[in-house]
């Protein structure tokens, strides 16, 4: 079995994609990812699956918080935006002129447009890989039942996720 045919077997896993956002007093960032998931109900916990490498990952370990955004299916610029570009060189929020709304109880924004932004504390993390698994608590939902979620598809500008 060679490791194309695994990874286009892997890619029929229907994933949403949305924007893990998070922000230090000196720090802020808004990163594209596709490998999340619900994992329990009482407490309610997600995942999200990050990369060492991305700027958002001690941003996120520093603070314990961040906010995920689920994107709408009109949002498919900015994930891929997001996702491409890098916060190493550019401040996301300001080179791409998104739209946010501060959160109400832990550090970082909203996403406008999104069909739910999830304000999440980090309970747990693990190494799985090549990947960071931050599982953290829901600790206040917002959504909009009018929009239609983005899932992630070949059009989205990567072939690794
Ligand atoms: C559709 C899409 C899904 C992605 N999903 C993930 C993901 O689940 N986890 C991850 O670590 N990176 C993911 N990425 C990659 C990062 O979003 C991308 O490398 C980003 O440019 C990192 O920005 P940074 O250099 O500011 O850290 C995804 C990218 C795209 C386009």
């Amino acid at each position: 079995m060679n490791d194309d045919q695994i990874k286009k077997g892997l890619r029929k896993i229907v994933n949403p994609v949305g924007l893990v956002v998070a922000k230090t007093d000196e720090k802020r960032d808004a990163t594209t990812v596709a490998w999340i998931s619900k994992v329990s109900n009482q407490p309610p916990l997600i995942m999200v699956s990050i990369a060492p490498e991305r700027y958002i990952h001690p941003l996120i370990q520093e603070t314990g918080e961040f906010v995920l955004a689920l994107l709408s299916e009109d949002q498919d610029g900015l994930a891929l935006s997001c996702g491409t570009k890098t916060a190493y060189t550019i401040d996301k929020f300001d080179d791409m002129d998104i739209m946010t709304k501060e959160a109400q109880l832990v550090k970082g924004f909203h996403i406008k447009g999104a069909v739910a932004n999830l304000e999440c504390r980090v309970k747990d993390s693990l190494t799985a890989g090549d990947h960071t698994l931050f599982i953290a608590e829901v600790l206040a939902a917002d959504y909009d039942d009018a929009k239609k979620p983005l899932i992630m598809s070949d059009k989205m500008g990567t072939t690794d996720y």
